[in-house]
């Protein structure tokens, strides 16, 4: 499969056979991302929890490419109420897809839609798929659970927040790490903002000195996993 990284937290996953899944498409109003929602495709759409930098242009994706909402309960029915088709599922649970399995994990954050409405708990999320492992962690703070998280699942790729003032800096997305133990670690959720600047090849070098591995994708940087 590909996993392509357009900057922030979304990411595009294309299986061998061709389907796709996006997770948190913020590509329009998100002044790094080199892809706009109209160049995008997903059969399937992915959001970890309510905020505008996450459900992003999900509508507008979903509205062309006809695609599945999969969300925890509540932000499923929102989708739902706007008209669009939603696999509602919650936090534990785990569910096998046409793509693979997805199981919600929890997050410390908030989860409100940008209209008021709430959005449930805010969610990270593990994609099970052609016999990798990918744990998107959503936006958290750095919580111990990751420690069963990682003991539960062989991770190979952790997608980790580092931008640090609404979720983990560097120094507890490296904590993360080390209590997840993935294969393979990338940075998110960094520079989109000022109040979120923060070095990814900090992260990578300080990862890489304690025996781990770290990958600074590109932004719009596609890699075959
Ligand atoms: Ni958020
Ligand atoms: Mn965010």
């Amino acid at each position: 499969m590909k996993l392509r990284y357009f900057s922030h937290s979304s990411f595009q996953i294309t299986t061998d056979d061709g389907k796709t899944i996006i997770i948190d498409p913020f590509l329009d109003d998100n002044p790094t991302s080199p892809v706009k929602s109209n160049e995008v495709e997903a059969d399937f759409i992915v959001l970890t929890h309510a905020h505008g930098d996450h459900v992003g242009d999900a509508f507008k994706i979903a509205k062309r490419c006809d695609s599945l909402f999969i969300c925890v309960n509540e932000l499923a029915n929102y989708c739902s109420d706007k008209g669009f088709q939603a696999h509602n599922m919650h936090i534990g649970g785990s569910h096998r897809f046409d793509f693979g399995t997805l199981k919600f994990t929890i997050a410390h954050h908030g989860s409100m839609t940008p209209d008021g409405t709430y959005g449930g708990e805010p969610a990270g999320v593990i994609l099970g798929i052609e016999g990798k492992t990918i744990y998107h962690t959503g936006d958290t703070g750095l919580f111990y659970d990751m420690k069963l998280i990682g003991e539960m699942n062989a991770i190979d790729y952790m997608l980790v927040p580092i931008g640090d003032n609404f979720t983990m800096g560097i120094t507890d997305a490296i904590k993360a790490v080390e209590l997840a133990n993935p294969k393979i670690a990338i940075p998110m959720h960094y520079n989109t903002f000022p109040v979120i600047e923060a070095d990814p090849q900090v992260f990578r070098k300080q990862l890489e000195s304690l025996g781990r591995n770290a990958v600074v994708l590109e932004y719009g940087e596609e890699i075959l996993v």
